[in-house]
């Protein structure tokens, strides 16, 4: 267990200057699993050294994959192919990391050894099932406990057929745990998605020379392929940018760039639904890196309104509602989010953490099984919990530049699963963060 943290930020302030926050966590997470089964050296910069990204790189350093680095966020992984991976000498522990259980579930599932995946108390809450079901149909044996959570034990020396299947969330771990078994499985996996969700898997499966195909909702490929090593540039995480691109919108006088950041369109929903808002977000020098798109934001505060936000948006912002919730209590009006169910298995449950804290701080926040109403209106000062979840710690930090009084923020260690640095990086644009660190 590390080291409890917790953040008082003073009332306040503007954001102000440039910055590079740090790689996307889910592309990160990629680059070790396909590099690691790629045949050849895979060079990865912008390697996001966190601790849910590092949880997959410890994996398969232990399944006998030789990866050097992280350094400044370089990275080699020298692949094995896609039949070098070895037998780990125990569980493999995985932190908080759900990306990294449900998508090396599928990788493991058609392996020809065991394996068992671990994790932390949030992660051992997580719903696993939706995973190991379809899985499971495609010839998969997987052990969960009887509430269908980790610790998961998946067989291995299963043959592995690929299946039709109908996703009923929209989820991009779900998808990218059927491709990745579908790797190792013979004939055609098809995944349909009901809504649009982040495709990096497939983008980076095509720059690895594996063929994926799409036709409308449906993403396909065939097993018994190869993936042959590449150079990967990770852009900037467009989730970590958002707390930066709510703080410069809500705190009067801030102008704020953020650098290279990664906006597949699959991730843009923060832009999309900030915009509609009244947010004044420019995206500019947009360009290729590595098949994914990247560009500079800009950002600039705005009086903000309410709005009902758009329910096919909601997959496109997934990660972003604790901190778009600090936007709606600063926005005049009602905003009312619906669709968002998938928001209560996160690392916590982020309408209730969200909700807690904003009614702690004076905040109309409402819940409902499926979203909130969030009422803007004055935040006040207080003490409110993350619920040992790395967004909602960010979130509420950020609330703070337009709050009257100091917000204490208790349990935010797990800031480092996705953003090391964010408490200096958020100071140096202007945010009266400072951490207390309990031995
Ligand atoms: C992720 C997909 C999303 C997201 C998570 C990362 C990924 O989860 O919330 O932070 O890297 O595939 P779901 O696919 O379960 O919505």
């Amino acid at each position: 267990m590390s080291q409890r943290i917790d953040f008082i930020v003073s009332p306040g302030g503007r954001l102000q200057g440039q910055a590079r926050v740090p790689g996307d966590k889910s592309i990160s997470h990629r680059a070790i699993m396909l590099g690691a089964i790629a045949e050849g050296s895979t060079r990865i910069q912008g390697f996001l050294e966190a601790e849910d990204a590092l949880a997959t790189l410890a994996a398969f350093r232990r399944m006998g994959v030789r990866i050097d680095g992280p350094d400044r966020g370089r990275v080699t992984v020298h692949g094995v192919g896609m039949d070098g991976l070895q037998a780990p000498d125990g569980p493999l522990y995985l932190g908080n990391s759900g990306t990294s259980m449900r998508l090396l579930c599928g990788l493991l599932a058609g392996q020809p050894f065991d394996s068992v995946l671990t994790g932390d108390e949030s992660l051992s809450r997580r719903p696993m099932r939706r995973v190991t079901e379809p899985l499971e149909r495609m010839g998969a044996k997987i052990d969960t406990t009887p509430d269908g959570t980790a610790p998961l034990h998946i067989h291995g020396g299963r043959r592995l057929h690929g299946i039709h299947y109908d996703m009923p969330v929209a989820s991009a771990q779900v998808k990218s745990a059927l491709l990745l078994a579908g790797l190792y499985a013979e004939g055609e996996t098809c995944v349909a998605e009901p809504a649009p969700t982040r495709d990096h898997t497939e983008r980076m499966l095509q720059g690895l020379g594996y063929e994926v195909r799409r036709a409308g909702n449906h993403i396909c490929l065939r097993g018994g392929g190869r993936l042959t090593a590449a150079d990967l540039d990770v852009p900037a995480d467009i989730s970590s940018a958002a707390f930066f691109l709510v703080g410069a919108s809500i705190a009067p006088g801030s102008e704020l760039v953020l650098e290279h950041v990664g906006i597949n369109p699959t991730r843009t929903g923060v832009i999309d639904i900030l915009r509609l808002m009244g947010a004044k977000i420019e995206v500019y020098n947009p360009r290729m890196v590595g098949g994914e798109p990247v560009a500079d934001l800009r950002v600039v505060s705005r009086p903000l309104k309410g709005v009902h936000i758009p329910e096919k948006l909601v997959p496109l912002a997934i990660d972003e509602f604790p901190v778009l919730f600090v936007a709606a209590a600063c926005a005049e009006g009602e905003t009312v989010l619906t669709g968002a169910a998938e928001l209560r298995v996160k690392e916590s449950d982020r309408i209730q953490s969200m909700a807690d804290g904003l009614r702690i701080l004076g905040i109309d926040a409402r819940p409902t099984p499926d979203g909130m109403i969030v009422r803007g209106g004055r935040i006040g000062s207080g003490r409110v919990l993350s619920h040992g979840d790395h967004r909602i710690a960010m979130a509420f930090s950020i609330a703070a530049l337009r709050a009257e009084g100091p917000i204490e923020i208790e349990d935010c260690a797990n800031v480092n699963t996705s953003f090391p640095g964010f408490a200096d990086l958020a100071a140096r644009l202007g945010l009266g963060i400072e951490v207390i660190s309990h031995d």
